[in-house]
């Protein structure tokens, strides 16, 4: 076993006999002195062999990705590189013996991603820190997590299916004919059963299972800091998932964070930023101005006032001169990928042009400039029409704007509460509501008695932490009443027995003794991310999938046999 690893190698070892293994990142020859940068998990260190050593011939055979062993003496380097840990230093072997040889280098800085994917293992060799930031995240987790008496408690990863949104990857059982299970989409309903089971503080750090459209940042299988807790309020999990979030930043990154974290209502996110997600490393709110133009007469107005649309707009301050025709042109076609029909503009200059200026009237184009605290050179982007189409586009707009004027600063972290959430939310492709969170979500007491009746109008204790725009993680107060649940199943459009037969057994659980309880979960990926300042989730994920959930390296999913199909009770059809 290594007893020393490269970056550990220091002046105190000047003079000293050393025994390394590693990788050879990069060999030079200069004029008979061979140079080698020899990679380990730690860091990268130099290496000498002269042409009277006795591995001399090995070495000149050497290549990039080898494998050594070297035993040699530490000296103090002639030319010190600065820029490396220990570059004032150098080993000169004695002793050199190749473990392994490598093929020409797969990858370089041109490669693929595909070829990256294929290789991973090799371009993992460039990522290890990434992986030692997210193993110190669950580290500092575990400890908090301990050290406030929650028990790590396995669930089970062949179950039933857990409603998160998303569709369930599915096993054929072999052993029961015809039947599959589901993998968790997360280990909701089992932690509300620990609850049940009196253990009352749960954790776990555990893979979750989703097959849903992959983006930047979601994978089909990620991983969860997952909690539950007993005789809790959303205060008390907004508490402790505060203290665990200011941990992880102080272990990790030295951090200090502030808390208690701001908090918002959901429908305040939504209104002012366009998203529940907000990212508040820059202001530029949305403006509703649908009253200032309530009277106005053009033809583009009249019609979407007339259908209870609404009006909005970005200020982009000293944006006038930064935006011409055809970048405005360029964001229009941006906004129409979230279903906006146009965008109008108007820049409060000097000739005051805009492509809306002929529909407005003095007096409302002083109650936008009152209104709105316009100055000499900002630019108003407007869009107009269907509610949620007006906030979800210009939402996209800011957070576009705000990467391209290099409004965020980068090294910043805003992180906030996003909390209220309705309880349901409209599926256009289902044409029903839908659990905003989960089917197992309290709703708030006053929004009781309407959960039947008025949908629109109910609450949920829901809540989730933001962070730099990203959605961390979600938890709520649980349902832990069985009527109350029922009446939710009930709202969601499930019949009595298609709720007995998705979740009779909770409801079972129910009559003996629930305790009332909520808990939250938290994106490790996400976080990992966010730490790293990434954009990608494969970043952190040491084997990742690809945006169509298949693995270049192992090509999963693959084909199975015959025979395995057929003990499986299935057969294959075009
Ligand atoms: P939710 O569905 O909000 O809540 O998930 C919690 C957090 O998990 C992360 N996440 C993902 N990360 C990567 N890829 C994905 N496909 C993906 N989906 C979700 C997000 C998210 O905030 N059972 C509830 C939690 C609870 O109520 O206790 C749940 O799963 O960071």
């Amino acid at each position: 076993m290594k007893s020393i690893r490269n970056i550990e190698v220091n002046n105190s070892y000047v003079n000293s006999c050393v025994e390394l293994y590693g990788w050879v990142l990069k060999k030079r020859d200069l004029g008979g002195l061979i140079f080698i940068d020899l990679k380990d998990i730690s860091g990268i260190i130099q290496l000498v062999i002269s042409p009277d050593n006795k591995n001399y011939k090995d070495a000149c055979d050497i290549k990039t990705d080898y494998v050594l062993k070297v035993n040699g003496k530490v000296v103090k380097r002639s030319n010190p590189n600065n820029n490396i840990i220990n570059g004032d230093i150098e080993v000169e072997v004695e002793d050199l013996k190749i473990l392994n040889t490598a093929q020409n280098p797969i990858l370089d800085e041109n490669s693929l991603e595909e070829t990256r994917l294929k290789y991973r293992y090799v371009d993992l060799r460039n990522l290890q820190q990434n992986f030692v930031v997210r193993h110190n995240i669950t580290k500092a987790a575990r400890k908090y997590l301990d050290d406030l008496g929650f028990i790590d408690i396995e669930t089970p990863v062949l179950t039933k299916a857990t409603p998160e949104g998303a569709r369930d990857y599915l096993v054929p059982s072999r052993v029961n004919k015809f039947k599959f299970y589901a993998l968790p989409q997360s280990p909701q309903i089992f932690k509300q059963l620990l609850m049940v089971a009196g253990f009352e503080k749960y954790y776990q750090i555990t893979k979750c299972f989703r097959d849903e459209d992959l983006r930047a940042d979601r994978q089909p299988e990620f991983t969860q800091i997952d909690m539950e807790m007993s005789f809790v309020d959303e205060e008390d999990i907004m508490n402790i998932t505060e203290g665990l979030i200011k941990k992880i930043f102080k272990d990790v990154k030295n951090i200090d964070l502030n808390t208690p974290f701001m908090r918002m209502k959901y429908d305040d996110a939504y209104n002012l930023y366009g998203s529940d997600k907000p990212d508040l490393r820059f202001d530029m709110k949305i403006n509703d101005i649908t009253n200032i133009l309530i009277n106005n007469e053009s033809q583009l107005f009249r019609s979407i006032l007339d259908d209870n649309g609404i009006i909005n707009c970005l200020v982009v301050k000293d944006g006038a001169d930064k935006f011409s025709r055809k970048d405005i042109d360029k964001l229009t076609e941006y906004v129409k990928n979230y279903k906006a029909k146009g965008l109008a503009w108007l820049k409060y200059n000097e000739s005051f042009p805009g492509s809306i200026l002929k529909l407005l009237d003095d007096k409302e184009l002083d109650s936008l400039k009152k209104h709105l605290n316009i100055n000499n050179n900002d630019l108003i982007l407007i869009i107009s029409g269907d509610t949620n189409i007006v906030k979800q586009s210009l939402g996209a707009l800011r957070v576009y704007l705000g990467k391209k004027l290099n409004l965020i600063d980068e090294n910043d972290y805003k992180i906030l509460w996003v909390t209220d959430f309705p309880s349901f939310e409209w599926s256009e492709e289902e044409q029903r509501y839908q659990a905003c969170h989960h089917p197992f979500t309290a709703p708030k007491e006053e929004s009781i008695p309407y959960l039947l009746t008025d949908k629109k109008s109910c609450y949920s204790k829901a809540f989730d932490i933001v962070i730099n725009g990203y959605e961390a993680g979600g938890g709520s107060i649980r349902i832990h009443d069985m009527d109350l649940q029922q009446l939710m199943f009930e709202a969601l459009g499930f019949t009595e027995e298609e709720a007995e037969e998705k979740f009779g057994f909770l409801m079972e659980a129910f009559k003996h003794g629930a305790p009332p309880h909520g808990g939250l979960a938290i994106g490790l990926d996400r976080l990992t991310m966010l730490l790293l300042k990434t954009e990608n989730i494969r970043d952190v994920i040491a084997f990742p999938k690809t945006t169509s959930a298949s693995c270049l390296m192992t090509d999963a999913p693959s084909n199975v046999s015959e025979k395995a199909l057929e003990e499986l009770h299935i057969k294959i059809s075009e």
